[in-house]
């Protein structure tokens, strides 16, 4: 591996899974990164800057006013011959910090005065981690096109057990590895015009009540932003979710699959690739009750009519975008996604298993393509989007991949 493939700055913030982030400065350094170790003063109360600075070979920086940069401004200087930013452990202080975009140390400004990405690797209690308030803040991150990485479950500190241990060193550092492959890609969708669905849809059976599923809108919300991270013009189209949209999309709520399609509809002929990830209702109520159903039968027969296929729709345009389905399935994966794609006549369809994906922050994923399968490991969604994105990106620039299809 080539010397200083990547030049990361590790930020670490006070927490004892400081000790963690020595381990994970070697294995950086092994894979031939560049690191300068950036400490907040509760860092340096549990691991010594002597530790850093003996694995790097640097000088760790922990001031803001001596920071030993020639301008004298450590917090624009450190960060802008950097490739990313990598906080772990990140504190739930830390992170409430990042979130307010408060600046009151060098580590917290330089992350505001940034121009490269940023990832977070949580570690904390784990009733800190289920806090509301730093669960709002993790959204609020992800919204802001942070990556976050972890935390995992298991024994902690403090004797309980939970989620909140920071990543073992090996997997961070391989998390790291793939986002910054994601993030380093050349900006491959400069410009071009991406539609995303995403989240779920709710089918109204009364004034109060309605059919939906669980998807949480995680996936296709880290595609809007992997989209965005290449360069792409994006317009996202969502289902009720309690996520926050990336800044940089153009956001267009909906409710029901109708409100979808008509959505959709309105924005295929700008699109260059469409790319359907909600979880679409497959049926609707055929007459939703304008009030609330009393509970006066014993039993309630609901008439169903099916919905139309969003995706199948845009695919079977005279001059389609290049389409992307999804395929969430509890079993047999490879045959009902392989079929999936020949009926919707899918250049690339993503399968992968419901069980895996519902409401969680990783997934694995297999990519059907025109050549065959492309298994993507388990990974955080965010590397996975990148991942996804890099390949729709591939067979969207092959121009020999298009005039195959239309051949076909
Ligand atoms: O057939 P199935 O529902 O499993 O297909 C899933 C794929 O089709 C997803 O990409 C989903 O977004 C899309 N879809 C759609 N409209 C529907 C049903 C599914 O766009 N009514």
């Amino acid at each position: 591996m080539g010397a200083n493939r990547h030049r990361l700055l590790l930020g670490i913030t006070g927490g004892v899974a400081a000790y963690k982030a020595a381990e994970l400065a070697r294995l950086l350094l092994q894979a031939g990164s560049d690191v300068q170790v950036v400490m907040t003063a509760s860092a340096q109360r549990f691991v010594t800057p002597l530790t850093f600075q003996s694995l790097t070979g640097r000088p760790v920086i922990t001031d803001m006013w001596n920071g030993g940069v020639d301008n004298g401004m450590p917090h624009i200087e450190l960060s802008r011959d950097r490739d990313g930013i990598v906080i772990a452990p990140a504190s739930a202080d830390f992170i409430a910090k990042l979130v307010t975009g408060l600046a009151d140390d060098l580590l917290s400004t330089l992350c505001l005065a940034r121009e490269c990405p940023l990832m977070v690797a949580p570690a904390m209690n784990r009733q800190m981690w289920e806090h509301a308030a730093t669960q709002r803040n993790m959204r609020q991150l992800e919204a802001d096109g942070v990556t976050i990485a972890g935390p995992a479950a298991g024994a902690q500190a403090c004797g309980e057990t939970g989620f909140g241990r920071l990543l073992e060193a090996p997997e961070l550092a391989a998390a790291i590895e793939a986002w910054f492959e994601a993030w380093m890609q050349p900006k491959l969708l400069r410009d071009v015009r991406v539609l995303i669905t995403a989240g779920p849809t709710f089918e109204a059976i009364d004034a109060v009540r309605g059919i939906t599923n669980l998807s949480s809108g995680k996936m296709g919300y880290a595609i809007a932003q992997a989209a965005i991270a290449a360069g792409a013009d994006v317009t996202l189209v969502s289902g009720r979710t309690c996520m926050g949209a990336p800044k940089q999309a153009r956001l267009i709520n909906v409710t029901s699959a109708a409100e979808m399609l008509a959505a959709v509809t309105a924005e295929t002929s700008s699109c260059a690739i469409f790319i359907g990830v909600a979880a679409v209702a497959d049926y609707r109520v055929v007459t939703p009750n304008p009030q609330k159903i009393k509970k006066t039968k014993d039993t309630l027969t609901l008439e169903l009519a099916r919905n139309p296929d969003i995706l199948e729709y845009v695919a079977s345009l005279p001059q389609p975008p290049f389409c992307v389905g999804f395929a969430a399935e509890s079993e047999n994966l490879v045959e009902y996604a392989q079929e999936k794609r020949r009926r919707k006549k899918l250049p690339l369809l993503v399968a992968n298993l419901v069980q895996d994906a519902l409401s969680r922050d990783d997934n694995e994923l297999i990519l059907f393509d025109d050549e065959g399968a492309h298994p993507l490991p388990r990974a955080a969604k965010s590397v996975l989007a990148g991942q996804l994105i890099a390949h729709v990106a591939k067979l969207y620039r092959n121009p020999a991949l298009t005039q195959k299809r239309k051949a076909s």
